[in-house]
């Protein structure tokens, strides 16, 4: 299959006719049952019409990934939800006035319309309202419901960018939409409200403080930083793991001193049995390490440029053949949650905690 690449800017698309043209033709690709890539503020999504068995079929397929992982259902305007779900509880809509468009995922309880293919076969759906103009334009042309999961082959990091989309992608789907950057660059916060107590199962950039401001109380379901594999996360995907560069990484947490010292020794031994390692540094530290390959994620401060430029990093190590990778740990207030559940799933939860002198490992 040929993939066709059109750029589009999320300025432009409402104006020019020429995108508008791109715009419409992706809504057709859709509406035949086809699949196209877009972006979303979060990260790239690689949509299907989600009332479409075939369609949720295909996605599976193009990105290698179990059929019991749900998909999330994009919609572009509030009306949309309605025929979806069962019922619109009022925490869903105080939620959807508060954050809609924007990166947060609801699970509701579905209705008929929702093929089960879709819902990788849960009684609930997730539905999300994205905020960019392109993908919004691109939904309501392709009938008003698109599912999409990140548009990368299943295990990779989600895609920032389009190119790294087409990397995954190339051959395997009809249309890829380059829109350019994404901005958050991390995946949507998912938050059940199926049970009787709102739930998180995916933190992201809305927080569970921005969710308590406006449903009360919310909890946050275990797994999301635990180790523990006995437990079973409420989200299906979140099992996974999820994330992965190709090489090895190894979050090393403690004092900043440290972890410096920490990971400059590990780098230093590793190079010499001959890996080939990569460090992924702050703004404050980058400065301070040696390895082969050194990236600055950001200030520590800035926990935004740290969520953004992550699965960039990743998939830049990938392209650089590193082997052996060092991160910091990101234990921030705002998105550092979403940030840690992200790493730790990358590294496969292998972390170092570094006291003073002496170093203990976990797995
Ligand atoms: O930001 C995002 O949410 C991006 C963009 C493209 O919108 N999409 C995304 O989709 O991250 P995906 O498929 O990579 O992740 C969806 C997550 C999975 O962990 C899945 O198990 C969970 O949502 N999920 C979907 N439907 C669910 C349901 N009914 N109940 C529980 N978890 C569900
Ligand atoms: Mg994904």
């Amino acid at each position: 299959m040929q993939t066709k690449l059109v750029r589009v800017s999320e300025t432009e698309v409402a104006s020019d006719p020429e995108q508008r043209k791109a715009i419409e033709k992706a809504g057709q690709i859709l509406r035949e049952g086809g699949l196209v890539a877009f972006p979303t503020e979060t990260v790239y999504g690689l949509g299907g019409d989600a009332l479409n068995r075939e369609s949720s079929r295909k996605i599976y397929a193009a990105k290698g990934r179990p059929s019991d992982n749900p998909l999330i259902v994009h919609i572009a305007c509030l009306e949309a939800l309605y025929p979806i779900v069962e019922e619109v509880p009022e925490s869903a809509l105080r939620l959807a006035k508060a954050f809609w468009p924007g990166p947060l995922t609801m699970i509701l309880k579905k209705s008929g319309l929702v093929p089960f293919e879709t819902t990788g076969g849960l009684d609930t759906v997730a539905v999300r309202m994205p905020s960019d103009a392109i993908a919004r334009a691109m939904i309501e042309a392709g009938g008003g419901y698109v599912a999409a999961p990140s548009a990368n082959t299943s295990g990779k990091p989600s895609p920032t960018q389009a190119k790294y989309v087409a990397e995954d992608m190339d051959g395997k789907i009809d249309m890829i939409l380059d829109g350019g950057a994404v901005c958050i660059g991390l995946e949507s916060t998912i938050v059940d409200l199926t049970e009787e107590r709102p739930m998180i199962l995916r933190p992201g950039y809305i927080t569970k403080d921005m969710l308590e401001k406006v449903l009360g109380e919310v909890e946050v379901d275990r797994t999301i930083l635990s180790a523990d594999s006995g437990l079973k996360p409420k989200a299906p995907g979140m099992k996974y793991r999820h994330y992965a560069p190709k090489g090895e990484l190894t979050i090393v947490s403690g004092e900043e001193d440290a972890v410096v010292d920490t990971i400059n020794r590990l780098s230093k031994e590793n190079t010499v049995r001959g890996e080939k390692v990569g460090i992924i540094a702050t703004q404050e530290t980058r400065e301070r390490y040696a390895a082969a390959v050194v990236k600055c994620a950001g200030r520590r401060a800035d926990e935004e440029a740290i969520a953004r430029s992550l699965y960039t990093i990743l998939r830049e190590f990938d392209d650089e053949d590193v082997t052996v990778m060092y991160s910091e740990s990101f234990e921030g207030s705002e998105m550092g949650q979403a940030i840690m559940n992200r790493l730790l799933k990358a590294a496969g939860h292998h972390v170092i905690e570094t006291h003073k002198s002496k170093e203990k490992e976990e797995r």
